[in-house]
């Protein structure tokens, strides 16, 4: 592909991206998210920062089953948008939910077990967003950068176990989170055999 198509392709993409955020907004301005609009804007950026990050965990089977190798460089961007809905999810919560009472937050944090994960998952975006400039990657080695990186199963485990626990009768919704993130992480584990393998 073109410098010049990437390039906007990426622009597209990146604007693309702003589009759920916008919808909410809008429908928090024209007063159409329901009866809850806070809870609606609350749990639509939770929908987004996961799909986001399922996202972004299918770039690289996408590039192995398409064989498009420019995919990858669009990964950093949408790990990126991950960490900026979760942002703003968070920032709904401590703002709109809980109105800055930190101690409130303190205490939800360790009393309610899906609370606690899910900021344990935020946490744990935090060092991947820190390090996802050309400079960090250089200053802490390919190898180790991507250990690091790594962490991000894990982050994506979590996402899905705050959102399982959080529903409380149907499951339907994180079990299907949770299907399609055990399709990912067992791909990635079946190349690592297969590669070992040989
Ligand atoms: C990577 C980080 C996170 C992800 C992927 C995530 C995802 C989600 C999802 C998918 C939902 C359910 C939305 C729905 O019902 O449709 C949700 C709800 C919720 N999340 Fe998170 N979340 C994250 C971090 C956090 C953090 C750090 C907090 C607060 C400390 C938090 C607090 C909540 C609350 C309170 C709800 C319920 C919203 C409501 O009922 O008003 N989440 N989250």
């Amino acid at each position: 592909m073109s410098p010049r198509l990437f390039a906007r392709l990426k622009t597209t993409l990146f604007l693309l991206c702003l589009v759920p955020l916008l919808s909410l907004v809008y429908g928090l301005l024209g007063d159409s998210l329901g009866a809850n609009p806070i809870e609606a804007l609350s749990r639509g950026l939770g929908d987004w920062t996961l799909r986001f990050l399922l996202i972004t965990l299918l770039v690289t089977p996408l590039r192995r089953f398409t064989g498009l190798n420019w995919l990858p460089r669009l990964r950093r961007m949408l790990g990126l948008y991950t960490f900026f809905y979760a942002l703003l999810h968070f920032m709904s919560y401590v703002w709109l939910d809980q109105f800055f009472d930190w101690a409130a937050i303190g205490k939800d944090i360790v009393k309610r077990p899906f609370i606690t994960v899910g900021f344990a998952s935020f946490l744990l975006l935090i060092p991947l967003a820190a390090t996802s400039t050309n400079a960090m990657i250089k200053r802490l080695g390919g190898q180790r950068w991507r250990a690091l990186h790594r962490a991000i199963y894990l982050i994506a485990g979590l996402a899905v176990l705050h959102y399982w626990w959080m529903v409380k009768k149907d499951i339907t919704q994180p079990a299907i989170y949770a299907a399609v993130l055990a399709l990912l992480l067992g791909l990635r584990v079946y190349w690592a055999v297969r590669r070992g393998g040989r």
